[in-house]
């Protein structure tokens, strides 16, 4: 039994910077626990979805209401007390301030820049600029000891990111 399963958790949100694989490890959380999977970055507005495409950095002022949309499909599944997981890149402090409630709890995939850009450079598909990848580090603000969360290092095989998540939660069979 380890401490982390005090964390009550009823809400998961997966995030860390791109490439260090939230989605991945998000869905097989989620399957694993028979649990709801949402992917943040499909509840973007439109005019942030235009911007995107058009190739315009966010600025926090366009992130506030995505962030709302997200924090609503937290809430949902908080008041109807059914349990989900749900990936947000959440760099910012004031970005999870948005998103934390009782009940939830962040989940950092914690990577470093070598790691993530080996990767991604492994894949067709999935070309991410290492300006991209630079940026999102400087923004990062990890988790701090007064927020509800765990660190998992992202260096190792989804399944066994997975499985660390499900247990240090005390989540998996036998708890
Ligand atoms: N633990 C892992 N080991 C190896 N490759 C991974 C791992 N997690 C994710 N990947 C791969 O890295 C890429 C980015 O993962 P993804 O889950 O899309 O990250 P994110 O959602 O954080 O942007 C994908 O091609 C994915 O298959
Ligand atoms: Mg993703």
């Amino acid at each position: 039994m380890s401490g982390d399963s005090a964390l009550d958790a009823r809400v998961l949100v997966v995030m860390g910077v791109s490439g260090s694989g939230k989605s991945t490890v998000a869905a097989m959380v989620a399957e694993q626990l028979g649990w709801d999977f949402a992917e943040g970055d499909a509840m973007h507005p439109q005019a942030n979805v235009d911007k995107m495409h058009a190739g315009t950095p966010l600025t926090d002022e366009d992130r506030w209401p995505w962030l709302d949309v997200v924090a609503g499909w937290i809430r949902g599944h908080l008041d109807a007390g059914t349990h989900g997981v749900v990936t947000c890149s959440a760099l910012k402090r004031s970005y999870r301030d948005v998103l934390r409630a009782p009940g939830v709890v962040f989940v950092h995939v914690a990577g470093d820049g070598a790691l993530i850009e080996q990767r991604m450079s492994q894949r067709s598909g999935h070309f991410m600029p290492t300006s991209l990848l630079q940026s999102q580090l400087a923004t990062l603000e990890p988790p701090r000891d007064d927020e509800a969360h765990l660190t998992i290092a992202a260096d190792r095989t989804p399944e066994e990111e997975s499985a660390e998540v499900v247990e240090r939660l005390g989540l998996g069979v036998g708890r």
